[in-house]
């Protein structure tokens, strides 16, 4: 079994999927389809790692994951070219977390800064769960032995953590590797992230210091895909800016982080950089831009949301890409987990 290259990626079920999780990463999804195999999951196991309150019970995450399947679909995904599956249905994510939870170190995931933010000051109440949420995440990309992961800023630590968790595997078990004819010592390649945009870091439209998140209280911090065209041009124009008209170059956006945050959005939606924005927007007035920006919005993201939409009325057929995607997960994964238990010294069945 050679090392191949192989794209992975997740995202969770839950809330909404917003503009941040498209510019992101779901854009870079679609690009990647044309050089590499990719596998894309719906990681409903992580989607639980919160209360029951944030992920909303049984019937809200099955609504919730067909959705994030629609959206990857809608947004240019070829489920039958690659694979896309909801994490859950392949047993090896959790089987390798549980190794590799044996391999990563307490002081590791204690300096995770996600879960220092989603635990808030209630460390002790969170689950455990939460806490190893990393070490899942590198179950998910490793099972597949997958070599490029496209993601956001806000997973590079995870990133690194995987990063470590293969190399530390790959140490401990050394012997045992080559032992199985990795000559190398190589079992587990060094995941790369891939943290490309077209914008790594979209911030919230209240708060231009704060991530668009799909957990924001506010529904006005973001634009869904799900939104229609009155509710992002509701969103845009009220989006927090300042006083000053907008610079004609982009140092002037320096200290200016609402400003730059939706000439950042302008520029990734239209594939053309800020400088390129600001010459045609410089010096005006924020509300001829926030109305060109809407027109954007709107002609990019309301396709996407209504074949969503056409998708969601279709469960059937949704369930049925979920279900043919993990089969043929499963078929990469289960190579994976045999050589592994091999290599750990697990006996089972020949
Ligand atoms: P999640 O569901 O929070 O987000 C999905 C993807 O969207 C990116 N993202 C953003 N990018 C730019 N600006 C933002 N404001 C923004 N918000 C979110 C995220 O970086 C992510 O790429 N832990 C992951 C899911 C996961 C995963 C994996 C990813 C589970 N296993 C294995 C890669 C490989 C997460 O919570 O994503």
């Amino acid at each position: 079994m050679a090392n191949v290259e192989r794209v992975f990626s997740g995202v969770q079920p839950t809330g909404n999927l917003h503009l941040g999780n498209y510019l992101g990463a779901i854009v870079n999804f679609v690009k990647l389809q044309e050089t590499y195999n990719c596998l894309y999951c719906v990681v409903d196991l992580h989607a639980i790692t919160q209360g029951v309150d944030v992920w909303g019970g049984p019937s809200q995450l099955a609504r919730t994951t067909r959705e994030v399947t629609a959206a990857f679909i809608a947004a240019g995904i070829d489920p039958k070219k690659h694979i896309v599956f909801n994490q859950s249905q392949v047993s090896g994510h959790t089987e390798l977390t549980w190794i590799f939870n044996c391999v990563a170190r307490v002081g590791w995931l204690s300096r995770m800064t996600q879960f220092k933010e989603k635990a808030g000051k209630d460390r002790e109440n969170a689950s455990v769960g939460l806490y190893d949420y990393p070490v899942l995440m590198a179950a998910d990309i490793l099972l597949y032995r997958a070599t490029h992961v496209p993601v956001g800023e806000d997973q590079k630590q995870h990133l690194e953590l995987s990063r470590d968790i293969a190399q530390k595997f790959n140490n401990d078990f050394g012997d045992s590797i080559r032992g199985h004819g990795f000559n190398e010592g190589l079992f587990f390649p060094q995941p790369e992230p891939l943290i490309t945009g077209p914008a790594t870091r979209v911030m919230s439209l209240r708060d231009g210091t704060k991530k668009m998140s799909k957990s924001d209280p506010s529904d006005y911090s973001r634009i869904n895909l799900t939104d229609d065209a009155d509710t992002i041009a509701q969103k845009v124009r009220k989006a927090k800016t300042d006083p000053e008209p907008l610079p004609s170059e982009e140092k002037g956006l320096e200290i200016r982080p609402e400003a730059d945050n939706l000439v950042g959005i302008f520029a990734a939606l239209s594939g053309r950089n800020k400088a390129d924005v600001l010459r045609e927007f410089g010096g005006g007035q924020f509300s001829n831009f926030k109305n060109s920006l809407v027109e954007l919005c709107v002609t990019k993201l309301s396709p996407i949301a209504s074949e969503m939409k056409r998708l969601v009325a279709d469960p059937g057929y949704v369930d049925a890409v979920l279900v043919d995607g993990a089969d043929r997960a499963r078929a990469i994964a289960d190579e994976t987990m045999k050589l592994t238990r091999d290599i750990v010294g697990f006996i089972r069945k020949r």
